[in-house]
């Protein structure tokens, strides 16, 4: 199969990963941070290794602020939960994924209030205009640094510095950007960073992180057994455990650190060039054949490694089913972002998604074409 769904989750996982995996399974595997002997003492170090090398890799300097989640939504509604009080009003965008708009709905029944910055046909956002809907209740501003159905690149940057001088906290969803794309938080102002740890830094489903800076202060949304001061009854206040309730999936999480290790060496500058490329080949084909329509970003320095396209009197969910019958696995339909497709214009008709990682090839794209162009023709 040829595998164009990364921004779903990346395939292959590094031989790192999975040596990583197999190794801790096969011959420590204790509950890390629980016990006091040899296995659960080793699970633990690994684990603050897996901490560590994520922290290096943000840029942040102390890795209890690295929170370990069970992937991106779970980060991002710790995030979004506790920071938010009744009254407080919060700046989003419309490209944001349902992780984000979820938590953010549901917390109008608490009497959070949200406003929706339309991002324009392709996708991209005005920072001008988030700073205009700021009001005296605001409390937080909400933004992707890339959408996950267009690829587009937000500046996410310049909406910290918005944030900063209004002194409002700052969430950046970084799902489609960790890995390929620059995520160093000395940069990027922002209090709470969101990510899953399956998608371009390519770890196992089911991890995700969240950086919270210091001084930014979490209510907690569970509570739990966290190996630490076991006699009171009150969550503790240290980081990392205050977020991290429960057994962790420990072979998990050292997975991740083994492929975040592995990004790191590879350097997302490098991958970035690798996948922009793909893409650029991809869609010069894709946008000349008459019966495509292409969405998002023309220039390939706004956006990540997705392709977002349709055929011409043809469902989105039909074409994916034809590619997958060419041996080629895509992504098809809404992609848990209604609001990015009503910006796009594909709010009726969802559209077609192709997602490089590290490791597709030129030769895997130009197969790509070749079938969508054959799937035109048939309906011609
Ligand atoms: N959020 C993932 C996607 O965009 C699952 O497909």
């Amino acid at each position: 199969m040829i595998y164009l769904d990364n921004a779903a989750t990346s395939f292959p996982k590094p031989a790192e990963c999975v040596r990583a995996m197999e190794d801790c399974i096969v011959h420590y595997c204790g509950n890390p941070g629980r016990s006091g002997h040899a296995m659960s003492m080793k699970t633990g170090a690994k684990v603050y290794e897996a901490r560590k090398t994520a922290a290096g890799f943000l840029g942040a300097a102390d890795p209890s602020r690295i929170i370990f989640t069970l992937n991106a939504t779970d980060s991002l509604n710790l995030a979004i939960k506790g920071s938010l009080k009744p009254g407080d009003h919060v700046i989003t965008t419309s490209m944001e994924h349902n992780s984000v708009l979820r938590p953010l709905k549901a917390m109008e029944k608490q009497g959070v209030g949200t406003t929706v910055i339309y991002g324009d046909r392709q996708g991209r956002v005005d920072p001008q205009t988030i700073e205009s809907a700021i009001r005296p209740e605001t409390a937080m501003i909400i933004c992707t640094h890339a959408s996950n159905v267009t690829g587009t690149i937000l500046p996410v940057e310049e909406i910290g510095k918005i944030a900063k001088k209004h002194q409002l906290r700052y969430l950046i969803d970084a799902s489609q950007s960790a890995g390929a794309l620059e995520v160093n938080v000395n940069q990027l102002d922002a209090d709470l960073v969101a990510m899953p740890g399956h998608k371009g830094l390519l770890g196992p489903l089911g991890t995700g992180l969240l950086y919270v800076a210091s001084g930014c202060y979490l209510n907690t949304i569970k509570e739990g057994g966290t190996g630490t001061v076991s006699r009171d009854l009150r969550q503790p206040e240290e980081l990392p455990e205050r977020y991290e309730s429960g057994t962790l999936n420990a072979p998990a999480i050292i997975g991740l650190g083994a492929s975040i290790g592995k990004v790191s060496r590879l350097g997302w500058q490098r991958i970035r060039n690798h996948e922009m490329a793909l893409i650029g080949r991809l869609e010069e084909k894709l946008r000349n054949m008459e019966e495509v329509i292409v969405y998002g970003p023309e220039f390939l320095e706004e956006k990540m490694g997705i392709t977002a396209f349709n055929i011409v009197n043809m469902d989105c969910e039909e074409v994916g089913e034809e590619l997958n019958r060419y041996g080629i696995a895509v992504r098809a339909g809404f992609h848990c972002a209604g609001l990015a497709h009503k910006t796009i214009g594909t709010a009726d008709t969802g559209c077609v998604r192709i997602s490089v990682g590290p490791g597709n090839t030129m030769r895997e794209m130009d197969a790509a074409a070749e079938a969508i162009r054959r799937i035109c023709r048939s309906r011609t």
